[in-house]
């Protein structure tokens, strides 16, 4: 056994449900904890004491691969005991709505539930009813923190500060709470957010957010540190927002002939999954030398894993189901 980082306090909440209440030390002193669990990961012994006795349930209501899975290993790694809650086995599909599943999980006595759910707020509304602390993995197209968390911590390891940075926030802005997420964070960092979209993928309300707006590519790209790209979320689509996939990826997605525009050394990102050859061409997308793509899945565990430490920080000062 690793022993852990001492216990400070670093959250004010007992919850983690978007970016946005976050302050510029609560993100810094999360980075940082995330950075003795990437040494951790490295090593041959990944685990730790750090939950252990504690109880973790992930409620998953829309599909999910990396994020599902790094909560598991992240939980797992701690030393708490990790459920998988599959909404399509559970009650859920019998019409049970998402109060009543979460009440009786409740009753379970979890210390942290991690919940994805196709409704943004739907985080928020559990926090205010359930005793455990609540992580939101996503709701709807408001905010996905940990994403943005990550996210930060890969370009913070390959950069070494935000102030200055220039990001490039390309594709389905609309839809996306990865965007949301990283815009809010990016901005309160110090960096500049550009947002690259055809119109009728972005906010009505996108230049209130304090970034620059491009629809042109071409134009949006030139001397950007970091491009960052987005599905598209056709899943939360009604009715077409581009014409075809085809027509998308000639003026939206990301070759390394559009890539030469941005500054000479500018790293691609994507959070995933990705849709190869409509957002992003697998040329750059496997391209090691620009790519950061499977860092991000590696700072994805280290950052969930600062993420349930510092919340369980809180439990264990409440002396709310202390060990
Ligand atoms: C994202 C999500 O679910 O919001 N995926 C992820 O968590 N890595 C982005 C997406 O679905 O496109």
């Amino acid at each position: 056994m690793t022993s852990a980082a001492p216990a400070e306090t670093i959250l004010k909440s007992s919850h983690l449900l978007g970016i946005e209440q976050l302050s510029v030390p609560e993100i810094t002193a999360l980075l940082d904890l995330a950075e003795t669990y990437v040494a951790l990961n490295r090593g041959a012994d990944k685990k730790t004491a750090t939950l252990r006795g504690r109880t973790l349930i992930n409620l998953f209501f829309e599909a999910s691969t990396r994020t599902q899975s790094s909560f598991e290993l992240a939980g797992k790694r701690l030393g708490a005991d990790v459920m998988n809650m599959s909404v399509k086995t559970s009650s859920v599909s019998k019409g049970e709505t998402l109060i009543d599943t979460a009440t009786t999980l409740n009753a379970m006595r979890p210390d942290l539930l991690v919940v994805r759910h196709q409704d943004s707020g739907a985080a928020e509304l559990l926090s205010r009813k359930l005793d455990c602390c609540v992580i939101n993995a996503g709701d709807g197209s408001h905010e996905h923190p940990t994403q943005a968390l990550l996210d930060a911590l890969t370009i913070r390891r390959r950069r070494g500060a935000f102030q200055g940075l220039v990001v490039a926030i390309c594709g389905d802005v609309l839809h996306s709470r990865v965007a949301r997420s990283n815009i809010h964070l990016l901005l309160k960092m110090g960096a500049r957010v550009r947002l690259i979209a055809p119109r009728t993928l972005l906010p009505a309300d996108a230049d209130r957010f304090g970034v620059e707006i491009f629809h042109d590519m071409k134009k949006g790209l030139q001397g950007v540190d970091i491009v960052m790209m987005l599905r598209l979320q056709l899943e939360r689509m009604s009715g077409a927002f581009v014409p075809s996939t085809r027509e998308y990826f000639h003026f939206y997605g990301l070759d390394h002939e559009k890539l030469k525009l941005a500054k000479p050394g500018a790293f691609v990102m994507h959070p995933g999954p990705m849709n190869r050859g409509v957002e992003i061409d697998s040329a750059v997308a496997d391209d090691i030398e620009v790519s950061l793509i499977q860092e991000q899945v590696e700072m994805g565990v280290a950052i969930r894993m600062a993420v349930l430490d510092a919340l369980s920080r809180g439990l264990a000062k409440e002396g709310r189901n202390a060990p």
